[in-house]
């Protein structure tokens, strides 16, 4: 059976760059650009043309240099706001407007004072006009994880009549379980008229840490994008982690989902952007993080180096990463002492090992990890009770 695409949407530019202490140059966007177009994603969101001239120019700019991916530019449902997009992206080999407005109460409530009927008006109104200069119109329901289904329901049939070619439906505020996000694409694709003709597109945020499980459920609940950040950054707790779904569809291919990613290159873009944004990456995070591929526990350690399979459900190879390594702590054990103690050069005996383990465990009460500087000093010290083989 031939595997569904899941189209992936890269929005680091505009959602992650959103973040305060993220903003980018043009150049440096134009540099991520250029990597997220080689990395493999279908879509760039390369920004917020109106939201300011730097951000118009980078769109712009970005527009000229993208190769394969469509570039899209975001707006509100405001017709200033699209003329404006459609400028910047007039360059683009494939460009993409993205138009929306907030469909939840609270949003029509609080945000707009208006009804449900003008928010209908609004967005039928956004899409129409932004037909008039791309062909690929996107459509976001703002707030839709906390939209009433059937008024939603509604509302994306209006604007695939108006020639929508893509409906996101955004959990804004993170606020979904997996099953209910998933549910919604299901009420959607079994509620809505024409919506065969578009793509549905997932777009979660990470406030309860489920950004990535509702993107998943989206997809295996007929949504055929996904929405999503390098190394999950975007407003308050981010977005979905690009390298996490692409990752968890290529390691589980019953699902029957791939995507184009060449996911090679995904530690190196990873490093990129933290670099670029000056937005480190906490070291258990999961594909990216230091400690992704790290094992410190004697348990642990001594299963992997009999077969990497036992504790890694992946191969680091298959995301950049050069191997998994072994972290020499208070934790670890003898075989983990012996398997690094060979990586730099020494053979040791069993009763060699003995003893290195005992020294060993005096340092490593002391350090939080004990490097390989520290096992040359425990290895001269092994070597004056007994000759210690190079291997
Ligand atoms: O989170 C959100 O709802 C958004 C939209 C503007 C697409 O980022
Ligand atoms: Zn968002």
């Amino acid at each position: 059976m031939q595997n569904d695409k899941v189209q992936i949407f890269d929005t680091t530019l505009r959602d992650g760059e959103q973040v305060p202490g993220c903003k980018l140059d043009t150049n440096q966007k134009l540099i991520i650009a250029e990597r997220l177009d080689l990395l493999g994603v279908n879509v760039i969101e390369a920004g917020f043309p109106i939201s300011s001239p730097g951000d118009f120019n980078s769109v712009s700019e970005i527009s000229k240099i993208v190769k394969n991916a469509t570039v899209c530019g975001l707006t509100r449902a405001v017709k200033k706001d699209i003329e404006v997009a459609a400028e910047a992206l007039k360059f683009a080999r494939m460009p993409r407007i993205h138009t929306g407005i907030g469909t939840s109460d609270s949003h029509i409530k609080f945000k707009f004072n208006s009804s449900q009927d003008e928010v209908i008006r609004r967005a039928k109104e956004a899409v129409s006009y932004a037909k008039n200069f791309v062909d690929d119109v996107e459509f976001y329901a703002e707030d839709a994880g906390r939209t009433d289904n059937a008024f939603l329901a509604k509302v994306c049939e209006e604007v695939i009549k108006s020639g929508a070619t893509v409906l996101n439906i955004p959990d804004t505020t993170g606020y979904c379980l997996p099953e209910e996000y998933g549910a919604k694409m299901k009420y959607l694709r079994d509620n809505v008229k024409g919506i065969e003709e578009v793509i549905l597109s997932c777009h979660c945020h990470n406030d309860l840490g489920m950004a990535t499980a509702n993107s998943i459920s989206g997809v295996i609940n007929g949504a055929r994008q996904i929405e999503c950040t390098i190394n999950g950054i975007g407003e308050r707790a981010g977005n979905t982690a690009l390298e996490e779904v692409v990752m968890i569809l290529k390691q589980h291919p019953y699902l029957n989902l791939d995507t184009d990613i060449n996911t090679k290159l995904l530690y190196d873009t990873s490093m990129m952007v933290r670099e670029k944004m000056g937005m480190p990456v906490q070291p258990n995070k999961a594909i990216v993080g230091a400690n992704a591929f790290a094992h410190s526990s004697g348990i642990h350690q001594d299963g992997v180096i009999k077969n990497r399979e036992t504790y890694e459900i992946m191969d680091p190879a298959d995301v950049g990463v050069d191997k998994s390594s072994i972290v020499l702590t208070a934790r670890s054990g003898r075989a983990a002492l012996a398997y690094r103690a060979k990586n730099i050069g020494y053979e040791l005996t069993k009763i060699q090992l003995d003893k290195a383990y005992q020294i060993f465990l005096k340092f490593a009460d002391k350090l939080k990890e004990v490097k390989d500087d520290d096992l040359h000093f425990i290895m001269k010290d092994v070597n004056k009770y007994s000759k210690i083989a190079m291997a």
